[in-house]
Formats: structure tokens, C-alpha cells, sequence
């Protein structure tokens, strides 16, 4: 029987990491994947480029049941941590925004740097190979694979969440979870666009395609970032970050003047020059299709000096707390993250070791850590990945 110290399930980033770790402390590892190759959802991530961490890395932008779990491993392993080992492979990259770091040339550049120190280290991979059951097996566990069974002393699940199924994801670090006696927070779609009845979509209709500078408002949370009307309903940064806070049933409020007094704003159009057209008016502030959607939601039409205070307030507080429900999201099929997952009461903060089963190992999106947009998630696949790696 195939044998190791420690099994990673799972060749995405945060196994990889783990995995690196481990060997380099000298440890036999072994990695499997059902995937072909390994890393896929870096090398699609960020547009190419992998938005591969943040510099305003901060626990209260991560979402878990308990949003205390994940400090721990974010500051024992830092941004600052990952980005050293980014210079040291002699990836360039840069600060696109909101403190969002991107490689200059291509994901594929932190693929290989993870692929390359797992090799130089010993550690092993197999790619293209189904898993089973997970048993335990005196002090270790055997775990079943298309291989045949691998008997290890840990075993280290990195196998993510269910986002994006077309990429691999299947949800079976849960059922491993589950079947371990662990606990389960409810998982959902996050970072994913909004949907809207069949009604509301059709008076949105000419909206597809327009974008603007917003904040979009959900539970809690608000995010001052592009919104971008589409013809299923809301996209954008602003509306992904939100999703991840939105549920079914709630109503989430757009801004979309944000910075901006618009009441002040039409008051002054209005005393300069009262024969400029409402939707004129308007357009100053956002793009045309937008102005006139905004327009006729206020029931408001003609001239500012048409418009009585009252019109004006209407159509000010509309641009400002535009109140929408949707109905749904996109769900799973192109989701960036999956919220909710391993319950965390269930995890040691410091190692990632479920705390009634010694050796095994939850790592990565699997457990109930979810991060905002912008290179977030990552750091959380390292820094996990890295906590478990120095003890499993
Ligand atoms: P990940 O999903 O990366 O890896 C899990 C691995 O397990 C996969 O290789 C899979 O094949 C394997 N696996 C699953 N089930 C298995 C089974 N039954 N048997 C064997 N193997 C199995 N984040 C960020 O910070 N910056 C960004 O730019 C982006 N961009 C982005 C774009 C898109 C389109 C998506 C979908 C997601 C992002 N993300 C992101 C999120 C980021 O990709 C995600 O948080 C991490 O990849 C999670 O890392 P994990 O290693 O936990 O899971």
C-alpha cells in the first residue's frame, strides 16, 4: 500500500501551500487531485493575472460564523510573508487598486513557483486521481483512491468549496467533514451577481451594459466600488462584495451618486438655468440610459423649473437609496467563493486540526472562512494552508 506522512487532498492553493510546507520540514507528502492540472482556479483568477493577495489584509474583512478564527493564521502567516516569497521567484506584479496585487505577467507564474518549490522540497503529486472514503486506521488513516488505498499518518483536506462544479469542484471536503463527525455551516454562492424577477428585469432592460460608480448596501455591509447593470439582473464589484452579505428575502440599496449631493446638485442646475431638462441634469451625474431609467422610476419628466422641491427631493433620495430585491443570485455555476463550510468550533485555530480527530487537517475554502473580493481568499488558502503545513 502506497504510504506517507502526510496526504494533502487537493491541488489547489491552499494544498499546494500546505504541502510545500510540510515537505520542507521533511516530511513525506503526498498531494492528490481529481483535476488534470493543478492550481486551475489560480491560473483563471483576477482576469490571468491572480489577484494573489491584499495589503489591507484585516480579519473583519473575512465572513465565518465566528470571524475571530481566522486571526490566528492571517497573522502568523502575512500578506507581507506571501509577497516576500513572490520577489523570491522574481514575479513581478503590481497595486491595481484598493490595495489589490496583481502579477504584471501571468497567473500561471504563481502556479509554477508553487509547483516548483513543492518538487524541490520532495513533495509529490498526483493529478488525474479520484478519492474515497477517508478512514482512520490505528493512530493515521487509509484513504481510497483511483490509485488504490494510501495509508498516511495526516491527511490535510484542501479540496474547496462547490464553486464553479466546471472547474472541479465537487464538495467533498464536507462529506469528509461530515462523515468525521465534524459540524457544517449551511454553505451558499458568494462573490456572485444578483438576479431580479422576470418584472423587474424587464424595466431594467435597457440598463444592460451600463456601468457606474456606486456603493451597494446589503445587511451590514456597504462597498463603494463599480456596479454594473447586466441583462440577468446586478454585477459589478460592489455587487459581488455585497452578495456575500445579501439573503434571500432582503433587499439590498444602490447608491448611485456616491460623493455626490444630488439634491444640491439639481437645486443649483435648477436656479442656473431652469429650461435644462430633468434627464440633462441627471446625465451630469451618471450615464444617460441611467438618468432616464432614474427619470421615470421618480415619475418626474420636463424641465427643472417644471420640478417643485418635492420632485426633486423624489428623484435626489431615488439616486441615493435606490431600493431593489432580488430574487436570487447566479449561484454556484460562476460564484468566486463559496461561504459558510467547516465549522470552525470544530477547528484549532493555530494548527487547522479538527479538534476530536487528531491528524486530520481542513485547510483553505472548505472551512467557514469566506473573504471579500480582492485577493482576500487567497491569502486565507496561504496563511491556512501555511498554519496546518508547520504541524501536520
Ligand atoms: P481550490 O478550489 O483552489 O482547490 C481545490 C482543489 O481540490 C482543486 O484543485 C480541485 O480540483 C480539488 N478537488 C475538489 N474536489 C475534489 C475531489 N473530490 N477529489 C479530488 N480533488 C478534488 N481569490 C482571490 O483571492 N483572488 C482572485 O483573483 C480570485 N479570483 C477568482 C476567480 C474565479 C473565477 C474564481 C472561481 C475564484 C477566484 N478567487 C480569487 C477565489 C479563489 O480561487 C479561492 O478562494 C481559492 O482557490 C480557494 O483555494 P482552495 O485551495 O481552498 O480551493
Amino acid at each position: 500500500m502506497e504510504n506517507c506522512d502526510v496526504l494533502v487532498l487537493g491541488a489547489g492553493a491552499a494544498g499546494l501551500f500546505c504541502a510545500i510546507e510540510v515537505a520542507r520540514r521533511g516530511r513525506r507528502v503526498l498531494v492528490i487531485d481529481h483535476a488534470k492540472a493543478a492550481g486551475e482556479k489560480i491560473r483563471i483568477s483576477g482576469g490571468g493575472r491572480c489577484n494573489f493577495t491584499n495589503t489591507g489584509i484585516a480579519h473583519d474583512r473575512f465572513l465565518s460564523q465566528n470571524p475571530r478564527f481566522a486571526l490566528s493564521a492571517l497573522k502568523r502567516f502575512t500578506q507581507w510573508d506571501f509577497i516576500a516569497r513572490v520577489d523570491a521567484a522574481g514575479i513581478a506584479w503590481h497595486e491595481k487598486t484598493l490595495g489589490q496585487l496583481f502579477c504584471d505577467g501571468s497567473a500561471m507564474q504563481i502556479v509554477q513557483m508553487l509547483l516548483t518549490d513543492l518538487a524541490r522540497a520532495g513533495g509529490v503529486l498526483w493529478l488525474g486521481t479520484t478519492l474515497g472514503d477517508v478512514r482512520r486506521d490505528g493512530a493515521g488513516f487509509v484513504v481510497d483512491t483511483a490509485r488504490g488505498p494510501v495509508q498516511a499518518a495526516s491527511v490535510v483536506v484542501a479540496t474547496g468549496g462547490k464553486s464553479i462544479p466546471k472547474m472541479g469542484a465537487s464538495g467533498y471536503g464536507y462529506r469528509v467533514a461530515e462523515a468525521h463527525g465534524l459540524r457544517l455551516v449551511e454553505t451558499r454562492p458568494g462573490l456572485v451577481p444578483l438576479t431580479f424577477a422576470e418584472q423587474e428585469l424587464a424595466a431594467m432592460a435597457g440598463l444592460a451594459g451600463v456601468a457606474v460608480q456606486g456603493r451597494v448596501t446589503a445587511g451590514p455591509a456597504g462597498f463603494d466600488e463599480a456596479v454594473l447593470f447586466t441583462h440577468r439582473g446586478l454585477s459589478g464589484p460592489a455587487v459581488l462584495q455585497a452578495s456575500s452579505y445579501w439573503r434571500e428575502g432582503d433587499s439590498i440599496t444602490l447608491d448611485l451618486a456616491r460623493g455626490q449631493d444630488a439634491l444640491a446638485h439639481l437645486r443649483a442646475a435648477k436656479a442656473q438655468n431652469g429650461r435644462m431638462a430633468l434627464r440633462t441634469a441627471l446625465g451630469q451625474l451618471m450615464p444617460e440610459r441611467l438618468a432616464r431609467h432614474v427619470e421615470a422610476l421618480a415619475g418626474a419628466q420636463g424641465n427643472l423649473a417644471d420640478q417643485p422641491q418635492a420632485a426633486l427631493a423624489r428623484v435626489a433620495a431615488l439616486l441615493h437609496g435606490w431600493e431593489l430585491r432580488p430574487v436570487g443570485s447566479e449561484g454556484y455555476r460562476t460564484a468566486e467563493v463559496t461561504l459558510g463550510g467547516v465549522n470552525t468550533d470544530d477547528l484549532d485555530a493555530r494548527s487547522m486540526q479538527a479538534r476530536a480527530v487528531p491528524g486530520l487537517y481542513f485547510i483553505g475554502e472548505v472551512v467557514d472562512v469566506t473573504g471579500w473580493l480582492g485577493g482576500y481568499n487567497f491569502q486565507w488558502a496561504w496563511s491556512s494552508g501555511w498554519a496546518a503545513g508547520q504541524v501536520a
